[in-house]
């Protein structure tokens, strides 16, 4: 991985406020979600939440107890029943659908349990697509991609296919075309949820190399030993969060390094 180019993009933010202090990159107050329906479900209790920049957060909590509906609606993918969220020190509760899109694809970058790449695209195509709004020349596009496929080790895999790769090539694809666009916050709903143990370790390495570059990332999951790799971990039950542990960078290595994950290993 070139960390020169991740650092340097990252630290450099073009979406400027006219506030002088830097804004946290993720900003909740009181935000909550309601399901309409008879009984209405909540989702989310009133939520107060704030990730800096460079943060590594991890949420954990059982099925139903309300991540993906926190992570739709840090993702923009869905707004609030209450509450405000900045993102990246913009109000986006005011935004119109088609500009929270457009915040969307160029400041969050998605990762998913299932990987959702495009089955008949190439991986080189399946993370150059995702720069198609933001760089009109396709042969930057490509050369974009296949930059950042280098730098997630898969610069021997740019012409294969979905089918023809392993699951944790699969999810590393899918996690060159969420950074491609050097994001403001990675957004990741159980990213190891379906490769073996192994396998989502050297994926949570990848994500902690890239944290390590200036990426600010939320993983979400219900795996403790994926939720250990975080700096700050927040537990969410029946909709509600707390915070759990907030662990200096060194307490973090110590604790990883007992939880015997190391770099390397399968992809
Ligand atoms: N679109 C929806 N309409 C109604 N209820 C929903 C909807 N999405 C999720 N829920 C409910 O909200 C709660 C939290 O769901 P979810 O955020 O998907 O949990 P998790 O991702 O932790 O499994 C659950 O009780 C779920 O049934
Ligand atoms: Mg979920």
């Amino acid at each position: 991985m070139t960390s020169e180019y991740m650092a340097s993009e990252y630290a450099s933010p073009d979406y400027t406020t006219t506030a002088t202090a830097p804004s946290p990159v993720l900003d909740l107050r009181r935000v909550c979600k309601v399901y309409p329906g008879s009984p209405p479900v909540t989702a989310l209790h009133p939520t107060d939440l704030r990730v800096e920049a460079g943060d590594f957060l991890a949420v954990v909590g059982p099925s139903g107890s309300g991540k993906s509906t926190l992570l739709n609606l840090l993702g923009l993918l869905d707004r609030p029943t209450q509450g405000s969220y900045r993102l990246s020190g913009t109000d986006v509760a005011t935004l119109t659908e088609r500009d929270r899109a457009a915040v969307r694809g160029r400041r969050v970058g998605f990762v998913f349990q299932a990987f959702h790449l495009l089955p008949h695209r190439t991986a080189l195509e399946n993370v150059a697509l995702a720069r198609l709004y933001v760089t009109p020349r396709g042969a930057h596009r490509q050369a974009d991609a296949a930059r950042t496929l280098r730098e997630v080790g898969l610069g021997h895999r740019l012409d294969a296919l979905p089918s023809q790769l392993s699951g944790g090539e699969r999810q590393r694809v899918a996690i060159a075309r969420a950074v491609v666009n050097t994001p403001d916050i990675l957004l990741c709903d159980e990213p190891t949820g379906n490769l073996d143990s192994a396998t989502a370790g050297a994926v949570m390495d990848l994500l902690a190399e890239l944290n390590q570059a200036g990426a600010t990332i939320v993983v979400i999951t219900h795996d403790p030993a994926v939720a250990q790799r975080a700096r700050r971990r927040v537990t969410i039950l029946d909709g509600r969060l707390s915070e759990t542990a907030c662990l200096s960078e060194k307490a973090r290595l110590s604790e990883t390094a007992k939880s015997g994950r190391t770099a390397g290993g399968p992809r």
